[in-house]
Protein backbone atom coordinates (compact mmCIF):
# COMPACT_ATOMS: atom_id res chain seq x y z
CA UNK A 1 0.00 0.00 0.00
CA UNK A 2 1.35 3.59 -1.05
CA UNK A 3 2.39 5.16 2.01
CA UNK A 4 3.08 8.60 0.72
CA UNK A 5 3.66 10.39 -2.16
CA UNK A 6 5.68 13.26 -3.44
CA UNK A 7 4.62 15.57 -6.16
CA UNK A 8 5.88 19.02 -7.38
CA UNK A 9 3.93 21.75 -5.53
CA UNK A 10 0.89 21.92 -7.60
CA UNK A 11 -0.94 25.16 -8.49
CA UNK A 12 -4.82 26.19 -8.45
CA UNK A 13 -5.95 27.30 -11.44
CA UNK A 14 -9.27 28.72 -10.78
CA UNK A 15 -9.56 30.48 -7.32
CA UNK A 16 -11.80 32.96 -5.80
CA UNK A 17 -10.04 35.08 -3.25
CA UNK A 18 -12.35 37.95 -2.46
CA UNK A 19 -11.13 40.75 -0.94
CA UNK A 20 -10.62 42.83 2.20
CA UNK A 21 -11.86 40.47 5.39
CA UNK A 22 -12.37 37.56 3.32
CA UNK A 23 -9.05 37.47 1.72
CA UNK A 24 -7.76 37.57 5.12
CA UNK A 25 -9.05 34.30 6.37
CA UNK A 26 -9.14 32.63 3.13
CA UNK A 27 -5.06 33.45 1.30
CA UNK A 28 -3.15 31.18 4.27
CA UNK A 29 -5.74 28.25 3.26
CA UNK A 30 -4.34 28.02 -0.65
CA UNK A 31 -0.55 29.55 -0.30
CA UNK A 32 0.16 26.71 2.65
CA UNK A 33 -0.54 24.01 -0.11
CA UNK A 34 -0.29 25.77 -3.17
CA UNK A 35 2.44 27.95 -4.98
CA UNK A 36 0.46 29.82 -7.52
CA UNK A 37 -3.13 30.50 -8.42
CA UNK A 38 -5.47 32.18 -11.02
CA UNK A 39 -7.43 34.57 -9.30
CA UNK A 40 -10.88 35.19 -10.22
CA UNK A 41 -11.90 38.90 -11.17
CA UNK A 42 -15.56 39.16 -9.88
CA UNK A 43 -14.97 41.33 -7.26
CA UNK A 44 -17.73 44.21 -6.48
CA UNK A 45 -16.51 46.05 -8.41
CA UNK A 46 -15.24 43.94 -10.99
CA UNK A 47 -11.42 43.56 -11.83
CA UNK A 48 -11.67 45.06 -15.54
CA UNK A 49 -8.74 47.24 -16.42
CA UNK A 50 -4.92 46.12 -15.83
CA UNK A 51 -4.72 49.66 -12.95
CA UNK A 52 -7.28 47.08 -11.35
CA UNK A 53 -5.28 44.12 -11.43
CA UNK A 54 -2.45 45.63 -10.52
CA UNK A 55 -4.05 46.57 -7.44
CA UNK A 56 -5.60 43.59 -6.33
CA UNK A 57 -2.71 41.95 -6.63
CA UNK A 58 -1.00 43.80 -4.10
CA UNK A 59 -3.55 43.81 -1.59
CA UNK A 60 -3.46 39.65 -2.25
CA UNK A 61 0.46 40.24 -1.31
CA UNK A 62 0.15 42.10 1.68
CA UNK A 63 -2.51 39.88 2.48
CA UNK A 64 0.06 36.87 2.33
CA UNK A 65 0.84 36.14 5.88
CA UNK A 66 4.86 36.42 7.04
CA UNK A 67 6.53 33.49 5.79
CA UNK A 68 4.30 32.13 3.50
CA UNK A 69 5.16 32.58 -0.32
CA UNK A 70 2.40 32.71 -2.97
CA UNK A 71 2.01 33.92 -6.81
CA UNK A 72 -1.18 35.49 -7.60
CA UNK A 73 -1.74 34.98 -11.12
CA UNK A 74 -4.34 37.86 -12.17
CA UNK A 75 -7.18 37.94 -14.55
CA UNK A 76 -9.43 40.28 -16.27
CA UNK A 77 -13.00 40.15 -16.22
CA UNK A 78 -14.12 40.41 -19.90
CA UNK A 79 -17.00 42.91 -20.31
CA UNK A 80 -18.39 44.77 -23.91
CA UNK A 81 -16.33 47.42 -22.89
CA UNK A 82 -12.74 45.83 -21.94
CA UNK A 83 -10.05 47.78 -24.09
CA UNK A 84 -7.87 45.80 -26.18
CA UNK A 85 -5.07 47.46 -25.73
CA UNK A 86 -5.28 47.69 -22.35
CA UNK A 87 -5.76 44.11 -21.84
CA UNK A 88 -2.68 43.92 -24.22
CA UNK A 89 -0.41 46.10 -22.15
CA UNK A 90 -1.90 43.94 -18.94
CA UNK A 91 -0.29 41.04 -20.74
CA UNK A 92 2.51 41.84 -22.33
CA UNK A 93 3.64 43.17 -18.32
CA UNK A 94 3.38 39.82 -17.18
CA UNK A 95 0.64 41.13 -14.47
CA UNK A 96 -2.17 39.80 -16.39
CA UNK A 97 -2.19 35.78 -17.49
CA UNK A 98 -5.94 35.35 -18.62
CA UNK A 99 -9.55 36.92 -19.17
CA UNK A 100 -12.20 35.75 -17.78
CA UNK A 101 -16.00 35.47 -19.76
CA UNK A 102 -18.98 35.60 -17.89
CA UNK A 103 -21.92 35.08 -19.76
CA UNK A 104 -24.24 37.93 -18.12
CA UNK A 105 -25.81 36.59 -14.60
CA UNK A 106 -24.49 33.60 -14.76
CA UNK A 107 -23.18 33.41 -11.34
CA UNK A 108 -21.91 35.32 -8.47
CA UNK A 109 -21.19 38.74 -9.67
CA UNK A 110 -21.49 38.42 -13.31
CA UNK A 111 -23.41 41.49 -13.84
CA UNK A 112 -21.38 42.78 -15.83
CA UNK A 113 -20.51 40.28 -18.36
CA UNK A 114 -21.09 39.68 -21.64
CA UNK A 115 -24.89 39.83 -23.34
CA UNK A 116 -23.96 40.44 -26.95
CA UNK A 117 -20.56 38.58 -27.86
CA UNK A 118 -20.29 40.25 -31.16
CA UNK A 119 -19.48 42.76 -28.79
CA UNK A 120 -15.73 41.34 -27.67
CA UNK A 121 -14.89 40.10 -31.14
CA UNK A 122 -11.98 42.51 -31.55
CA UNK A 123 -10.66 41.50 -28.00
CA UNK A 124 -11.07 38.05 -28.48
CA UNK A 125 -9.29 38.86 -31.78
CA UNK A 126 -6.60 40.54 -30.01
CA UNK A 127 -6.21 37.89 -27.36
CA UNK A 128 -5.51 34.93 -29.93
CA UNK A 129 -2.69 37.27 -31.29
CA UNK A 130 -1.06 37.36 -28.63
CA UNK A 131 -1.86 34.15 -27.12
CA UNK A 132 -3.46 35.37 -23.94
CA UNK A 133 -5.80 32.83 -22.25
CA UNK A 134 -9.76 33.08 -22.10
CA UNK A 135 -11.25 31.09 -19.34
CA UNK A 136 -15.07 30.81 -19.79
CA UNK A 137 -17.71 30.44 -17.30
CA UNK A 138 -19.63 28.09 -19.78
CA UNK A 139 -22.76 27.63 -19.02
CA UNK A 140 -26.05 29.37 -21.06
CA UNK A 141 -28.39 32.28 -19.04
CA UNK A 142 -31.59 31.74 -20.96
CA UNK A 143 -34.60 31.49 -18.72
CA UNK A 144 -35.90 28.45 -20.75
CA UNK A 145 -32.83 26.26 -20.68
CA UNK A 146 -32.81 24.42 -17.80
CA UNK A 147 -30.05 24.41 -15.39
CA UNK A 148 -28.75 21.18 -15.67
CA UNK A 149 -28.20 21.70 -19.40
CA UNK A 150 -26.65 24.90 -19.35
CA UNK A 151 -23.23 23.60 -20.34
CA UNK A 152 -24.31 21.25 -22.92
CA UNK A 153 -26.20 24.04 -24.57
CA UNK A 154 -23.43 26.78 -24.14
CA UNK A 155 -20.69 24.55 -25.68
CA UNK A 156 -22.95 24.38 -28.93
CA UNK A 157 -24.37 27.72 -28.93
CA UNK A 158 -21.57 29.78 -27.71
CA UNK A 159 -18.19 28.10 -27.33
CA UNK A 160 -17.99 26.10 -30.41
CA UNK A 161 -19.19 29.33 -32.69
CA UNK A 162 -16.39 31.53 -30.51
CA UNK A 163 -13.63 29.09 -31.28
CA UNK A 164 -14.82 28.80 -35.10
CA UNK A 165 -14.50 32.91 -35.56
CA UNK A 166 -11.41 33.10 -33.42
CA UNK A 167 -8.61 30.71 -34.57
CA UNK A 168 -5.54 30.32 -32.23
CA UNK A 169 -7.72 31.22 -29.15
CA UNK A 170 -6.75 29.07 -26.28
CA UNK A 171 -9.78 28.41 -24.25
CA UNK A 172 -10.30 26.89 -21.11
CA UNK A 173 -13.24 25.95 -19.79
CA UNK A 174 -14.06 26.34 -16.37
CA UNK A 175 -15.28 23.90 -13.81
CA UNK A 176 -16.52 21.28 -16.45
CA UNK A 177 -19.52 19.65 -15.01
CA UNK A 178 -20.71 17.16 -18.17
CA UNK A 179 -19.46 14.32 -20.02
CA UNK A 180 -20.55 17.22 -22.78
CA UNK A 181 -17.60 18.92 -21.91
CA UNK A 182 -15.32 16.25 -20.99
CA UNK A 183 -15.87 14.67 -24.49
CA UNK A 184 -15.83 18.35 -26.03
CA UNK A 185 -12.11 19.39 -24.98
CA UNK A 186 -11.46 15.43 -26.15
CA UNK A 187 -12.35 15.55 -29.67
CA UNK A 188 -10.19 19.23 -30.33
CA UNK A 189 -6.82 20.22 -29.95
CA UNK A 190 -4.48 21.02 -27.68
CA UNK A 191 -5.65 25.30 -27.76
CA UNK A 192 -8.81 23.82 -25.22
CA UNK A 193 -8.33 22.72 -22.00
CA UNK A 194 -10.47 22.53 -19.03
CA UNK A 195 -10.54 22.75 -15.32
CA UNK A 196 -12.29 20.54 -13.19
CA UNK A 197 -12.71 21.31 -9.59
CA UNK A 198 -12.20 18.98 -6.64
CA UNK A 199 -15.93 19.30 -5.22
CA UNK A 200 -17.19 18.19 -8.90
CA UNK A 201 -15.64 14.90 -8.58
CA UNK A 202 -16.80 14.17 -5.00
CA UNK A 203 -20.51 14.41 -4.94
CA UNK A 204 -23.24 14.70 -7.87
CA UNK A 205 -26.55 16.07 -7.76
CA UNK A 206 -28.39 13.93 -5.20
CA UNK A 207 -25.52 15.23 -2.36
CA UNK A 208 -27.11 18.46 -2.80
CA UNK A 209 -31.15 17.75 -2.78
CA UNK A 210 -31.57 13.99 -1.29
CA UNK A 211 -32.58 14.09 2.68
CA UNK A 212 -32.81 17.88 2.89
CA UNK A 213 -31.40 20.75 0.82
CA UNK A 214 -27.31 21.11 1.84
CA UNK A 215 -26.52 24.79 0.63
CA UNK A 216 -22.90 23.70 0.90
CA UNK A 217 -23.01 21.43 -1.80
CA UNK A 218 -24.81 24.20 -4.15
CA UNK A 219 -22.46 25.40 -6.79
CA UNK A 220 -22.43 26.88 -10.41
CA UNK A 221 -22.44 25.11 -12.43
CA UNK A 222 -24.41 23.10 -10.41
CA UNK A 223 -23.70 19.31 -9.73
CA UNK A 224 -24.97 17.04 -12.46
CA UNK A 225 -26.03 13.59 -12.45
CA UNK A 226 -23.72 10.63 -11.33
CA UNK A 227 -23.04 9.50 -15.28
CA UNK A 228 -21.24 12.86 -15.42
CA UNK A 229 -19.30 12.90 -12.08
CA UNK A 230 -17.97 9.71 -13.62
CA UNK A 231 -16.93 11.46 -16.58
CA UNK A 232 -15.51 13.85 -14.74
CA UNK A 233 -12.93 11.51 -12.60
CA UNK A 234 -12.28 9.55 -15.65
CA UNK A 235 -10.96 12.76 -17.31
CA UNK A 236 -8.95 14.37 -14.09
CA UNK A 237 -7.18 10.83 -13.65
CA UNK A 238 -6.46 9.70 -17.12
CA UNK A 239 -3.08 12.02 -17.07
CA UNK A 240 -4.41 14.24 -20.48
CA UNK A 241 -2.93 17.25 -20.34
CA UNK A 242 -5.93 19.04 -21.06
CA UNK A 243 -7.68 18.42 -18.06
CA UNK A 244 -6.26 20.84 -15.24
CA UNK A 245 -7.00 20.90 -11.41
CA UNK A 246 -8.92 24.11 -11.00
CA UNK A 247 -10.41 24.34 -7.31
CA UNK A 248 -12.96 27.08 -7.77
CA UNK A 249 -12.53 27.44 -4.34
CA UNK A 250 -15.38 30.09 -3.57
CA UNK A 251 -15.85 31.59 0.21
CA UNK A 252 -19.52 32.61 1.31
CA UNK A 253 -20.43 33.51 4.66
CA UNK A 254 -22.96 30.62 6.45
CA UNK A 255 -25.00 33.33 6.46
CA UNK A 256 -25.01 33.80 3.11
CA UNK A 257 -25.10 30.09 2.02
CA UNK A 258 -27.66 28.82 5.01
CA UNK A 259 -30.25 31.49 3.93
CA UNK A 260 -33.74 31.25 1.82
CA UNK A 261 -31.66 32.26 -1.53
CA UNK A 262 -27.98 31.16 -0.94
CA UNK A 263 -24.85 31.82 -2.64
CA UNK A 264 -23.16 29.52 -5.23
CA UNK A 265 -19.67 28.07 -3.95
CA UNK A 266 -18.39 25.48 -2.07
CA UNK A 267 -15.31 26.17 -0.18
CA UNK A 268 -11.87 23.69 -0.85
CA UNK A 269 -9.04 25.62 -0.39
CA UNK A 270 -8.42 24.04 2.75
CA UNK A 271 -8.47 20.25 2.42
CA UNK A 272 -8.56 19.67 -2.24
CA UNK A 273 -4.93 18.18 -1.64
CA UNK A 274 -5.89 15.10 0.84
CA UNK A 275 -9.59 14.99 -1.03
CA UNK A 276 -7.48 14.53 -4.65
CA UNK A 277 -5.49 12.32 -2.66
CA UNK A 278 -8.41 10.26 -2.07
CA UNK A 279 -9.71 10.37 -5.06
CA UNK A 280 -6.99 9.30 -7.02
CA UNK A 281 -5.84 6.65 -5.00
CA UNK A 282 -9.49 5.12 -4.88
CA UNK A 283 -9.48 5.23 -9.07
CA UNK A 284 -5.91 3.47 -8.93
CA UNK A 285 -4.14 7.04 -10.32
CA UNK A 286 -2.84 8.22 -7.77
CA UNK A 287 0.70 8.30 -10.03
CA UNK A 288 -1.37 10.49 -12.24
CA UNK A 289 -2.15 13.17 -9.58
CA UNK A 290 1.01 15.41 -10.13
CA UNK A 291 0.02 15.69 -13.60
CA UNK A 292 -3.58 16.72 -12.81
CA UNK A 293 -2.41 19.07 -10.12
CA UNK A 294 0.78 20.23 -10.37
CA UNK A 295 2.27 19.85 -14.18
CA UNK A 296 -0.57 20.71 -16.84
CA UNK A 297 -1.93 23.70 -15.49
CA UNK A 298 1.93 25.60 -15.99
CA UNK A 299 1.69 23.44 -19.79
CA UNK A 300 -1.07 24.78 -20.46
CA UNK A 301 -0.26 28.30 -19.45
CA UNK A 302 3.54 28.18 -20.98
CA UNK A 303 5.16 28.32 -17.65
CA UNK A 304 7.70 26.27 -15.81
CA UNK A 305 6.40 23.69 -13.17
CA UNK A 306 7.40 24.63 -9.43
CA UNK A 307 10.85 23.47 -8.42
CA UNK A 308 9.48 22.07 -4.80
CA UNK A 309 7.18 19.89 -3.83
CA UNK A 310 4.81 18.56 -1.43
CA UNK A 311 4.14 15.20 0.25
CA UNK A 312 1.10 13.79 1.00
CA UNK A 313 1.26 10.93 3.37
CA UNK A 314 -1.81 8.04 4.28
CA UNK A 315 -2.45 7.99 7.79
CA UNK A 316 -3.90 5.59 10.10
CA UNK A 317 -6.62 7.68 11.63
CA UNK A 318 -9.25 9.95 9.64
CA UNK A 319 -7.42 13.15 8.90
CA UNK A 320 -9.46 16.04 10.89
CA UNK A 321 -10.33 19.03 9.07
CA UNK A 322 -11.60 22.12 10.04
CA UNK A 323 -15.04 22.51 9.51
CA UNK A 324 -15.04 26.29 9.54
CA UNK A 325 -12.63 28.99 8.56
CA UNK A 326 -13.34 32.29 10.81
CA UNK A 327 -13.42 35.48 8.98
CA UNK A 328 -13.96 38.77 10.61
CA UNK A 329 -17.41 39.22 7.74
CA UNK A 330 -18.45 35.59 9.33
CA UNK A 331 -17.33 31.86 9.38
CA UNK A 332 -16.96 29.87 6.11
CA UNK A 333 -17.77 25.95 5.82
CA UNK A 334 -15.20 23.81 4.82
CA UNK A 335 -16.27 21.20 1.53
CA UNK A 336 -16.96 17.95 3.67
CA UNK A 337 -16.40 14.75 0.88
CA UNK A 338 -18.88 13.40 3.28
CA UNK A 339 -15.99 10.10 4.00
CA UNK A 340 -13.32 9.53 6.27
CA UNK A 341 -10.04 11.02 4.77
CA UNK A 342 -6.79 9.07 5.70
CA UNK A 343 -4.82 11.55 3.72
CA UNK A 344 -2.56 14.51 4.99
CA UNK A 345 -0.30 17.10 3.25
CA UNK A 346 2.84 16.93 5.39
O1 LIG B 1 -20.08 28.28 -7.33
C1 LIG B 1 -19.58 29.27 -7.81
N1 LIG B 1 -19.12 30.29 -7.04
N2 LIG B 1 -19.48 29.37 -9.14
C2 LIG B 1 -19.06 30.48 -9.74
O2 LIG B 1 -19.02 30.51 -10.93
C3 LIG B 1 -18.74 31.68 -8.94
C4 LIG B 1 -18.36 31.34 -7.59
C5 LIG B 1 -18.34 32.53 -6.66
O3 LIG B 1 -17.76 33.55 -7.01
O4 LIG B 1 -18.89 32.42 -5.56
ZN1 LIG C 1 -15.29 30.31 -10.08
Amino acid sequence: MTQSITIRRPDDWHLHLRDGAMLQAVLPETARHFARAIIMPNLVPPVVTGDHAAAYRDRILSALPDGMSFEPLMTLYLTENTDPQDLAAAAASGLVKAVKLYPAGATTNSASGVRDFDKVRGVLEKMAEIGLPLCVHGEVTDADIDIFDREAVFIERVLDPIRRATPGLRVVMEHITTADGVDYVKSQDSDLGATITTHHLIINRNHILVGGIKPHYYCLPVAKRETHRLALRAAATSGDARFILGTDSAPHTDANKETACGCAGCFTATNTMALLAHVFEEDGALDRLEDFASRNGPRFYGLPVNKDTITLTKTAEPTVFPQKIDSNDGPVTVFDPGFPVFWTVT
